[in-house]
């Protein structure tokens, strides 16, 4: 045998023993030592940590649509179950972010929120009326001119003001609800294209209209809805056709490259996965990408091909490196928008390979940046009535029937069930509800299901991710972000001279003496206490 052998023999035994280690390890994994040491390590950690102040150079806002606190729980379990382990231990990229804070979603008129106001909410600083983006709780829904003077300004703006790149990356359309409160003002959310306008509001401008001729600034936006960008007289490139929602004033993507080159800026417009792909960060300053008609692909379903449509992974990964060439930093929003249409249509598998999607941009995120100076924020709009019940046993597939169990009715039942919606009550003894397509059963028939009103978790890393422990109102959300960023309001922070590593230690010895006297007067006040 020759050095080479004998030493891949040694490597061989050595993993052999590992792998069985490992194995004997999981064997025990719920013996008391291995929860008493979990504690004791997590304990340890927390006890490590210290509060992140520096200056975030750039914000990265995740926004998973109707990823309330039962979906992140599910799509973990699901998540772990996709690399075959039992799942309930498993966890996803953010729920190991170091802070954490719960968000009350209600909007300014309706107990049970929807995204428009919400929206508003979490990106302007200021809760607003349901359906309404980027106006406060003066307008009046769907009114058009009641919006003069009701315009407020989002963390988009704060950041642009300051210098920094801005990008907007969702699988929704890109006029949908979330990504259009960054940038629109809108008595009605659904006035995304010209095609879209009623007759009572020509003064007002459609979405997808103030996106291209009144934010030119923005260095990224992909995402879908080219139906209203594109003119009437072209036809789509995917659908062979031109759908009756495209624009009956002008072509919005020939605006947006013609204004690109009357700026001399390096552009980009892509409509596919191949186009994508072959757009170079370095060198590309503004990139549009339209890849559906409407809503991008669920990722279950997604073209992967040339042809098709890239990752939420993938777009997010391409903005970061995009944005990333800017020295003054950038605001990123990242929206995993069709989690909650799988959640109005009681399809709880789709919701959660949507999740996990989401959860993927996130580790990418993570991973592409520095939490010296990146805050990373993730949270939902509001949740779904969607719950996880009954007892199955632990490693039971999450979108499986709950074991041998049945209702007092004699039928069986699903884990994942919902409050309201499409499925009602039936025998479903011989149907895969592990299946894309399956609707979880609802309690109350509707068309579709509806947005839930408890409150939803926001999870942080980064400069001032602290900030944001304890229970707070959604419209607090930008208000840390462009604290910790020194964009919008109470920047001035920012112009104190940060303290030195011997000034903290100065100051923390004074504040352990300090703690010592209180101590020694508070026994002498009450000296029963002290023994
Ligand atoms: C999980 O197990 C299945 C069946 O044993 C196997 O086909 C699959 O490749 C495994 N997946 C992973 C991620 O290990
Ligand atoms: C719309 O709002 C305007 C101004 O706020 C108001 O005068 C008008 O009556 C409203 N129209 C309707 C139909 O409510
Ligand atoms: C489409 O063509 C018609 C006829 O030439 C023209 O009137 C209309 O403005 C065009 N639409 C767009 C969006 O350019
Ligand atoms: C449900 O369907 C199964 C399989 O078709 C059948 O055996 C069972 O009797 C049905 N249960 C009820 C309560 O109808
Ligand atoms: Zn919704």
């Amino acid at each position: 045998m020759n050095q080479q052998n004998q030493l891949y023999a040694r490597l061989q035994v050595t993993t052999t023993v590992v792998l069985l280690l490992i194995i004997l390890k999981s064997f025990h994994a719920q013996d008391a030592d291995f929860w008493n040491q979990q504690a004791q390590d997590n304990m340890k950690r927390i006890l490590a940590k210290k509060h992140n102040t520096n200056v975030a150079k750039n914000v990265i806002f995740f926004l998973g649509d109707g990823m309330g606190v039962s979906t992140v729980t599910a799509a973990r379990i699901y998540g772990g179950q996709k690399v075959n382990k039992s799942g309930e231990e498993h966890i996803l990229s953010f729920e190991a972010f170091p802070e954490i804070g719960l968000i009350k979603t209600y909007n300014t008129d309706l107990q049970v929120p929807d995204s428009a106001g919400t929206g508003t909410a979490f990106l302007c600083g200021v809760k607003s009326k349901a359906g309404t983006l980027g106006l406060n709780d003066h307008v009046i829904y769907s009114n058009c001119t009641s919006q003069r003077g009701a315009e407020v300004t989002s963390i988009l703006d704060w950041s642009t003001a300051e210098g920094k790149s801005t990008g907007i990356v969702t699988t929704a359309r890109l006029t949908h609800a979330t990504p259009a409160a960054a940038y629109a003002h809108a008595a009605r959310r659904g006035w995304e294209g010209d095609t879209e306008m009623p007759t009572d509001a020509q003064t007002c401008k459609d979405i997808a209209y103030q996106l291209v001729m009144e934010n030119s600034n923005i260095e990224v936006l992909m995402g879908g809805g080219r139906r209203y960008f594109l003119s009437e007289n072209k036809t789509d490139p995917e659908l062979n056709y031109a759908h009756r929602y495209q624009r009956k004033d002008l072509d919005l993507i020939d605006e947006w490259i013609s204004e690109k080159q009357r700026r001399k800026v390096s552009h980009r417009y892509v409509w596919n996965k191949k186009q994508f792909q072959d757009t170079d960060p370095e060198t590309t300053y503004y990139l549009l990408g339209l890849f559906e008609s409407s809503h991008m692909q669920y990722e279950y379903a997604r073209d992967k091909s040339d042809a098709g449509e890239p990752s939420l992974r993938e777009m997010t990964e391409k903005a970061i490196q995009i944005l990333s060439k800017n020295p003054k930093g950038y605001f990123l929003l990242v929206e995993g928008g069709r989690i909650d249409h799988a959640h109005h249509d009681t399809r709880a598998g789709r919701a959660l390979e949507e999740t996990v999607a989401l959860d993927e941009a996130v580790t990418s995120a993570a991973s592409l940046t520095n939490q010296d100076d990146t805050l990373i924020v993730v949270t939902a709009d509001h949740s779904h009535v969607f719950m996880m019940a009954g007892y199955p046993s632990r490693g039971n597939n999450i979108l499986g029937k709950v074991d041998d169990s049945e209702g007092d009715d004699g039928l069986p039942y699903t884990t994942l069930v919902y409050g309201n919606g499409y499925e009602q009550r039936k025998n479903i003894t011989d149907i895969d509800t592990t299946d894309f397509g399956y609707r979880q059963e609802s309690l109350v028939p509707l068309y579709s299901e509806t947005h839930g009103g408890e409150d939803v978790a926001v999870y942080a890393r980064g400069p001032m991710a602290h900030l944001f422990v304890g229970t707070h109102e959604q419209s607090y959300i930008p208000h840390v972000m462009a604290y910790a960023s020194c964009v919008g309001v109470n920047k001035q922070h920012c112009s104190r001279t940060p303290p030195t590593d011997e000034l903290t230690s100065n100051l923390a010895s004074i504040r352990q003496g300090d703690a010592f006297l209180v101590l020694v007067f508070l026994c002498i006040v009450n000296v029963m206490h002290c023994f």
